[in-house]
């Protein structure tokens, strides 16, 4: 029997199926668990299972010991740890890819359809109690039908978001370190262009390439220049491929339309100048946040844990 921390609250299913096998430390606070209190847990751990609020760094591999064997992050992304470290330790570190993709997608297409036809101002309007009516130009929006979908990371959720913008009625492009499947981009009709040229013609930028140094305000002053005054640009990926403070002068100086925005550089803080515009949507990490989403996440969470703990290859190992 090994010994598994949990380093916050996930789904039972998945915690009794660790359990079935091992002896599970799960941190079952309200808050996340501080730093100190989870470097104290993970000391003697076989395998830890980590959400993408823990840091997993040096400094915790560690404190937990010569014995740890896997990191199994409860997310896709994985920008909270240190996977070097992981690996010149002989640790696994492994992620939840695919399972998280349509609803991840679902929340950016929301995002859109919110930047672009202004819901965030009209449900805040009518809560204010402000008087309204209908009126042939009020609360204008901008539709999607005939537009230019820019996608910047065209993995798994990418192409699911670029599918939903399709059926909407919008032309993908998109930038991507690799080609994709000819099929899947034949099916899409999506091009292929740079990263400037994305900026320039499209009308809603949407982000879905992972995080890192690579992409670190990916999208900052300059880049937001190049975007049309008309454009939209939506991040569902992680905050700090986007400048934040360039984002909130662009939206207002009117140099792009609107934002929507479900990640933060410095989360949970967001940077007070988007909290006074009207122009962005703003929600709290929530691309997940299903019920069926989290189950299958951090199932498969478990199951890299429990694959590596039986010296088995697991299912979606990053190293
Ligand atoms: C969520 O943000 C994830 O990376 O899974």
């Amino acid at each position: 029997m090994s010994r598994v921390v949990v380093t916050g609250r996930i789904p039972e299913t998945a915690l009794e199926k660790l359990r079935a096998e091992h002896e599970v430390d799960a941190w079952q606070g309200p808050e996340s668990i501080g730093r100190e209190e989870l470097l104290r847990r993970v000391a003697g751990a076989d395998a830890v299972v980590s959400l993408l609020t823990e840091r997993i760094d040096a400094e915790l591999l560690d404190a937990a010991g010569p014995q740890l064997k896997v990191v199994a992050n409860v997310a896709v992304g994985y920008d909270n740890i240190d996977v070097p470290a992981c690996t010149q330790r002989g640790i696994v570190a492994a992620n939840t890819p695919g399972v998280l993709t349509e609803a991840t997608a679902d929340i950016a297409l929301g995002l859109i359809l919110m930047a672009t036809r202004r819901l965030g101002e009209g449900e805040r309007l009518i809560r204010s109690g402000q008087a309204w009516k209908w009126g042939m130009f009020f609360l204008l929006g901008s539709s999607l039908q005939g537009k230019t979908l820019g996608v910047v990371g065209m993995g798994g959720i990418g192409q699911a978001t670029a599918r939903r913008a399709k059926a909407f009625g919008m032309e993908i492009v998109y930038q991507s370190r690799s080609e994709i499947d000819p099929g899947i981009a034949a099916e899409l009709g999506a091009r292929r262009v740079e990263l400037d040229e994305l900026l320039a013609i499209s009308d809603v930028v949407s982000l879905h390439c992972p995080y890192g140094p690579a992409t670190h305000h990916l999208i900052g002053a300059e880049q937001l220049a190049a975007m049309k005054d008309s454009a939209y640009l939506v991040n569902t990926a992680r905050g700090p491929i986007v400048d934040e403070a360039a984002l909130a002068a662009a939206l207002r100086d009117g140099q792009i339309a609107g934002a929507g925005l479900d990640v933060f550089e410095n989360e949970p803080s967001v940077h007070p100048g988007l909290l006074e515009l009207d122009n962005v949507v703003l929600v709290p990490h929530l691309g997940s946040a299903t019920v069926e989403t989290r189950t299958a996440m951090a199932m498969l969470a478990a199951d890299n844990a429990l694959a590596v703990l039986s010296d088995e290859r697991p299912p979606a190992p990053i190293n």
